[in-house]
């Protein structure tokens, strides 16, 4: 069995001073729902408010990206070994929105998972196709290249610090979810492939989280299906209370 997992995603949102409020309100909304596994991933500059908000609770900080070297000369970024040094225990990598105003490719995710693993952190990798890509006939296509590269050399062992998000990129902010449907044959075809990178059974115990406007009203439905283990949220992830609906449908 696979523990469901429900991130929030802030991105640009919450200020530092903001931060610990958020973080003390999902604690408390989501206390009665310890065996799900709840996580905040925050501004970099919210950590360190976010985690001393979420010390002694079940709640689990991340980032939201990181480099993939340890140090050096590397003017704005933050190393994993940074983020494991502030006490995060999960990042983001490889988000759409990444991909599509910052240059981050597949090979750039790859470096970044594997660095993130190896320092210790939860890697969140996020995959998704684009509505042109899904209406022009390539979404298997892209899926497996997300995924082929991306993981390029992400090992069995690995994956205990491994979860994949399904992100369809016409689906974030929109208000369009995918329907359960959708998004199972997705996860299915996402478990297919890294069950071809790692073996069958490494890619049995991975999450495989759905986001895209997943919000209370349609969090169950989702989360119902065989393949769907938890839900990465980005605008219902602003309000504690929406937060922790999306986080007892999963319970
Ligand atoms: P929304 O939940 O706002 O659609 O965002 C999803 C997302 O991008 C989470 O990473």
């Amino acid at each position: 069995m696979r523990k469901k997992i429900i991130a929030g995603n802030w991105k640009m949102n919450v200020k530092p001073s903001e931060a610990a409020a958020l973080v003390k309100a999902v604690a408390e909304a989501t206390a009665q729902y310890g065996n799900v596994e709840t996580v905040c991933c925050t501004p970099a500059i919210d950590l360190p408010a976010a985690i001393a908000a979420a010390a002694g609770t079940h709640v689990g900080i991340g980032a939201e990206n990181c480099h993939w070297k340890e140090s050096g000369a590397y003017t704005g970024e933050i190393s994993p070994a940074m983020l494991v040094d502030a006490g995060a225990k999960y990042v983001i990598i490889g988000h759409s929105e990444r991909r599509q105003y910052f240059g981050e490719t597949d090979e750039t995710v790859n470096q970044r998972a594997r660095a993130a693993i190896a320092a210790g952190l939860v890697a969140i990798v996020c995959v998704g196709e684009t509505l042109e890509e899904r209406e022009g006939g390539k979404l298997v296509e892209v899926i497996e290249r997300q995924m082929n590269v991306g993981l390029k050399d992400v090992t069995a062992a690995d994956c205990a610090k491994l979860v994949v998000a399904y992100e369809p990129v016409w689906a974030i902010g929109t208000g369009k979810t995918a329907t359960p449907d959708q998004a199972q044959e997705v996860h299915a075809l996402i478990r297919a492939t890294l069950a071809k990178l790692v073996g069958a059974e490494a890619a049995e115990s991975v999450r495989i989280q759905y986001g895209g406007s997943m919000k209370p009203g349609n969090a169950a439905e989702l989360l119902a299906k065989k393949d769907i283990d938890g839900g990465l949220i980005g605008g219902a992830a602003l309000k504690a209370a929406d937060f922790a609906a999306i986080v007892a449908a999963a319970n």
